[in-house]
């Protein structure tokens, strides 16, 4: 093994691994150093994304999707199906197979693009040429490498909170949310943020009981309020009992069931339940990265600073993805990863992180990107809405899933598109087109006189388009 390279890669999740692959496209001699061993004792490169994120999560929202539309809906569309059941344990194996064959494919295109893939821990060392020391997984004699360039990419991790302990049998966090081999009957999930939203309605779906405790007063406060009020209305129907404005105070496991213990505006409460999710937000990974006197400055809350290029108060050392501030989301940190591989190979680089799209992969998705109306009118800027009702669309319609909108915001004078958010069926797949207007600095107008194909779901961003300037065809234009 070298120990000598241009670029050394702290991390091979989705911020990682495509910068290590950047790097040695761009001719850098690249190494990329993870620690993440899988359950058959194996490296597996693709970090919490691919490992116990996105992927899984989303291998399980599918699965538990197409059961809860066969049941409910398999009968409108004169599907009969006598005995729908479902096999856990095959659901289970088909995520794990999808997992597999993507983070085996990582190891594959670190290979191909000829990166060292070093599996261990990496810790940053100080010195004018940077060294990092990589302990190996089985926990044998260290190795220093040195290189002219690091890249700290090593993610985050679930947030533990004192009220409830994750024990790993009957508390557990995503991960363990992730896998497990039966349905609870009741299941209690702390924080109704992206990851309790996802992961309760794959087990709401599944048939399980589930009740989402969240801290604040608001549902969802990050996106557009009518979408937010939409979206909780439909997790209701669905069967989500949605806690806003309540504290868990205790969460008491024995060996059968979990007593949790809470108080809301109404009083304190004890159910006890199967399993309990604590899904309370996420934390960068600096505990054991950099060795003090590195240099290399955290934010109170642990995040490694950084400026606009992803550079840290150390020259030649980068932070991206989870560990550096901004959404916590996988493209996010891939794309800091192409900046910053540019940069170190003397290029340019820059993100436009307000046209970053945000999804929850829920039913209804929601999906937005740029500012929501709440955003554009505390800061006091004039804007125009259009607002499309996808009951108005005759693909919704088709697709049984009619209770979404979309939303566009665009400047009063340019027409300029600020913000768009999408409630409904493959929001996740329509945002792309609002990205897209977004970073090319397109008008409302612009993506209104764009042809869209008929039907499609992506004519209600059309319509909604229209909207904005009060000329929508298939709706009453009310929502200026
Ligand atoms: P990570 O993916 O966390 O990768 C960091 C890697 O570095 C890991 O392999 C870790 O083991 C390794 N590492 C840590 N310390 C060291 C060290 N000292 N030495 C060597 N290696 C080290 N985001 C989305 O955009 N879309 C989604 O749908 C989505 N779904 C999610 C669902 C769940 C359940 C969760 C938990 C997260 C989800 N996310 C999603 C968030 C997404 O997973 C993260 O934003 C993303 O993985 C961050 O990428 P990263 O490369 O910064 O870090
Ligand atoms: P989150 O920040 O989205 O939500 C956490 C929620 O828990 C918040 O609503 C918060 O108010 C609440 N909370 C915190 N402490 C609490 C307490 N003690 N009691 C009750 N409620 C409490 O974090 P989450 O869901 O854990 O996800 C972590 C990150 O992972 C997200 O920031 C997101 O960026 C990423 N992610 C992205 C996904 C996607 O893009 N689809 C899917 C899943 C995760």
């Amino acid at each position: 093994m070298s120990t000598e390279y241009d670029v050394i890669v702290i991390g091979a999740g989705p911020a990682g691994y495509v910068a290590a692959i950047r790097c040695a496209q761009n001719g850098l001699k690249t190494a990329c150093i993870d620690n993440w061993i899988n359950a058959e004792g194996k490296p597996s490169p693709g970090g919490t994304c691919l490992n116990v994120g996105c992927i899984p999560s989303k291998a399980l929202l599918e699965s538990s999707e197409q059961y809860a539309r066969l049941r409910h809906h398999g009968d409108d569309h004169g599907l009969i199906v006598d005995a729908l059941r479902f096999d856990i344990g095959k659901m289970m194996q088909r995520k794990n197979r999808i997992v597999g064959e993507l983070t085996g494919g990582i190891l594959a295109l670190l290979k191909g693009n000829k990166v060292d893939f070093i599996a261990g821990a990496g810790r940053l060392l100080d010195g004018a040429r940077h060294s990092v020391e990589v302990t190996p997984p089985d926990g044998g004699a260290a190795a220093t490498l040195q290189a002219n360039n690091v890249i700290l990419a090593a993610g985050s991790r679930p947030i533990d909170i004192p009220a409830a302990r994750i024990d790993n049998r009957r508390i557990v966090d995503s991960s363990g949310a992730l896998a497990f081999d039966d349905v609870p009957k009741k299941l209690v999930v702390i924080g109704a943020g992206i990851i309790g939203l996802e992961l309760g309605s794959v087990w709401n779906r599944l048939g399980a009981q589930v009740t989402v405790i969240e801290a604040q007063d608001a549902f969802l406060p990050m996106i557009d309020k009518r979408l937010a009020a939409n979206a909780q209305r439909q997790f209701k129907q669905q069967g989500l009992d949605i806690r806003l404005g309540a504290l868990v105070l205790e969460a008491k496991a024995t060996a059968n069931q979990v007593a949790v213990h809470f108080r809301d505006k109404q009083g304190e409460h004890t159910i006890k339940v199967d399993k309990v999710l604590v899904a309370t937000g996420r934390r960068p990974n600096t505990d054991d990265l950099l060795r003090p006197g590195s240099k290399v400055e955290l934010d109170e809350r642990g995040f490694v600073i950084v400026d606009e290029h992803c550079r840290t108060t150390v020259p030649g050392v980068y932070a991206i993805g989870d560990l550096a501030p901004g959404p916590m989301l996988a493209h996010k940190g891939s794309e800091e990863g192409l900046m910053v591989a540019s940069i170190i190979a003397g290029g340019s680089g820059h993100i436009n992180y307000d046209t970053i799209p945000n999804v929850v992969y829920t039913n209804p998705e929601i999906a937005w990107v740029g500012k929501t109306e709440e955003e554009l009118k505390a800061a006091g800027d004039a804007f125009n809405t259009g607002q499309f009702p996808l009951a108005a669309n005759g693909r919704a319609k088709i697709h049984d899933d009619q209770g979404g909108m979309v939303r566009i915001h665009a400047d009063r004078d340019t027409d300029r598109i600020l913000g768009v958010s999408i409630l409904g069926p493959h929001a996740s797949e329509l945002i792309a087109e609002a990205v897209l207007a977004m970073e090319y600095g397109a008008s409302a107008e612009d993506i209104a006189l764009t042809c869209h194909a008929h039907p499609t779901l992506s004519e209600a961003l059309h319509e909604a388009a229209w909207a904005v300037s009060g000329r929508t065809i298939h709706a009453l234009n009310r929502n200026r």
